[in-house]
């Protein structure tokens, strides 16, 4: 469906540079700038047909990606390979999985710190990526086991990469919507607010009392958090953590 608009987006666009272009080619307006408008108008429908806010930075980048890479004159099998690569990165995303984005280092030590504190014999990040939280935390802690869920090809490959010389790390390449939460002690998820509410339900039904689970920047809606940790890095990511408890989290998100 996401893909669909997303050609919509992009085939109007087009279309109204075509009806502009009597008015573009008078004012002999520079092809990377028609490029530039391009993507603003197709960021733009994108913005109404409501696709989720990374759509619209591949909208803004898409054209004036391409018109740079025309400039250059480059071979027609870099497209191909590029389109792979893409592809493997962000593999779900044209279903609206949440695509990658990394947590920064200050994140991965601020987990180390919450889920040493927890002394939580499991762990799990929903959504692993490349590792980053997973291999550091499971360098700190060789006795817990860890587990790094990812359904995009790139990222688990260079997650199991990076997890090779890690006995307690287990990097699967599986949908976190198919993995029951109730064996982890701490959960990890940095997702999307789009995603949120169907997270929480799944927290909710499945993750055992006491547990703790840990969101990062984004907060479930009416769920009160045991604490905020508030990191320093650049963006000042907030972490919050939810003490699994009958009673403190409500019973019907709906
Ligand atoms: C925002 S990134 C976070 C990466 C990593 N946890 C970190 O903090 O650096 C979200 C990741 O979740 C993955 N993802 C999205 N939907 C998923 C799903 N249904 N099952 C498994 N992984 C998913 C994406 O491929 C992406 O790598």
């Amino acid at each position: 469906m996401q893909l669909i608009k997303a050609l919509v987006c992009q085939m109007l666009a087009c279309l109204v540079i075509l009806l502009l272009g009597g008015c573009l080619s008078r004012w002999a307006i520079d092809i990377r700038l028609i490029a530039l408008l391009q993507a603003l108008i197709a960021a733009t429908f994108s913005a109404l047909l409501r696709q989720p806010v990374w759509w619209r930075l591949i909208h803004l980048s898409f054209m004036p990606a391409l018109a740079i890479m025309l400039a250059f004159n480059l071979p027609s099998w870099l497209y191909l390979l590029i389109f792979l690569l893409l592809t493997l990165v962000f593999w779900g995303t044209v279903k609206g999985d949440v695509p990658l984005f990394l947590s920064s280092s200050a994140v991965g030590e601020a987990v180390i710190a919450i889920v040493s504190r927890e002394k939580a014999a499991s762990f799990v990040d929903l959504g692993a990526g490349v590792g980053t939280v997973v291999a550091p935390l499971a360098r700190h802690l060789p006795d817990s086991r860890i587990d790094a869920l990812e359904r995009a090809p790139l990222p688990w490959l260079l997650a199991c990469w990076r997890c090779r010389k890690l006995p307690n790390v287990q990097v699967r390449l599986v949908s976190l919507w198919h993995r029951n939460l109730a064996e982890y002690n701490a959960v990890f998820a940095f997702l999307s607010p789009l995603v949120m509410d169907r997270v929480a339900e799944k927290v909710r039904s499945e993750m055992r009392e006491g547990s703790l689970f840990i969101s990062s920047s984004f907060p479930v809606q009416d769920w009160v958090p045991e604490t905020i940790v508030e990191v320093d890095d650049g963006h000042k990511t907030c972490l919050y953590c939810y003490r699994i408890q009958a009673g403190n989290i409500p019973a019907d998100q709906s």
